[in-house]
């Protein structure tokens, strides 16, 4: 398979591509990092990147910021910026990305356990999080040519603990290389619609 991988130089997305990588053709996307470059925050972006690359047979996403702070001190604009970043962005490679994806191609984005096990400060990382899922579940029934989508929604990283551990508290860590096979489970199995939690 031909293989978009967004944020492929990150955390999560380096055991991604690091799985992926030995079986198939990988397209590594980033704002300033990897093989091609795409801020998935600005829609206009993400079109020049699919009419940059051609066709692919799968799109993930490894990327997406959101907005960590105390509910009390949240702004509107700090709130915004996680949907526009996180959910937009990645729903924007899924609604641009429909056409340039082939026959039972796949979408893959990435969410996180904070809608399911939440923490102090993550109210919009929850939220963005739970909006992916419905995304999901629902584009699933209208996506055409057999084309799936699925989330994967990993704990907190074992390479991320030591820089974001203390806002998870009591929190298990998942390694980034089992992660990975959330991703590799949507891209090469049947699945749709799903979240795959991965810890
Ligand atoms: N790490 C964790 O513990 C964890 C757990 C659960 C969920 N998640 C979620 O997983 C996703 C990735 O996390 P991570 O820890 O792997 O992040 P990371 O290490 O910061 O890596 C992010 C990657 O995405 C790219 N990127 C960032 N913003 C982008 C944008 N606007 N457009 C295109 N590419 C962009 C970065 O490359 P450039 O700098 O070149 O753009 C980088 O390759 C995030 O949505 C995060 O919330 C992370």
């Amino acid at each position: 398979m031909r293989i978009l991988i967004v944020g492929a130089e990150g955390t999560i997305g380096r055991a991604v591509t690091a799985t992926l990588s030995g079986r198939h053709e990988v397209i590594k996307a980033g704002r300033k990092s990897g093989d091609v470059h795409v801020d998935i925050g600005d829609r206009r972006s993400i079109d020049a990147l699919y009419a940059k690359i051609g066709k692919v047979d799968a799109v993930v996403s490894a990327a997406g910021h959101v907005h960590f702070g105390p509910l009390l001190d949240m702004t509107h604009d700090q709130f915004m910026s996680g949907l526009t970043n996180k959910l937009m962005g990645q729903v924007d490679l899924v609604l641009a990305g429909i056409q340039h994806v082939n026959d039972n191609g796949s979408f893959t984005l990435t969410s996180g356990i904070l809608d399911r096990d939440p923490i102090r400060a993550g109210a919009n990382a929850a939220t963005v999080n739970a909006a992916l899922a419905g995304f999901a579940l629902s584009a699933a029934i209208e996506l055409p040519r057999g084309l799936r989508i699925n989330v994967v929604s990993p704990a907190l990283i074992d390479e991320s603990a030591e820089k974001l551990g203390a806002w998870f508290p009591g929190h298990e860590t998942v390694p980034a290389a089992r992660a990975a096979k959330g991703y590799v489970k949507s891209v090469e199995g049947g699945l749709t619609g799903k979240v795959i939690a991965i810890g």
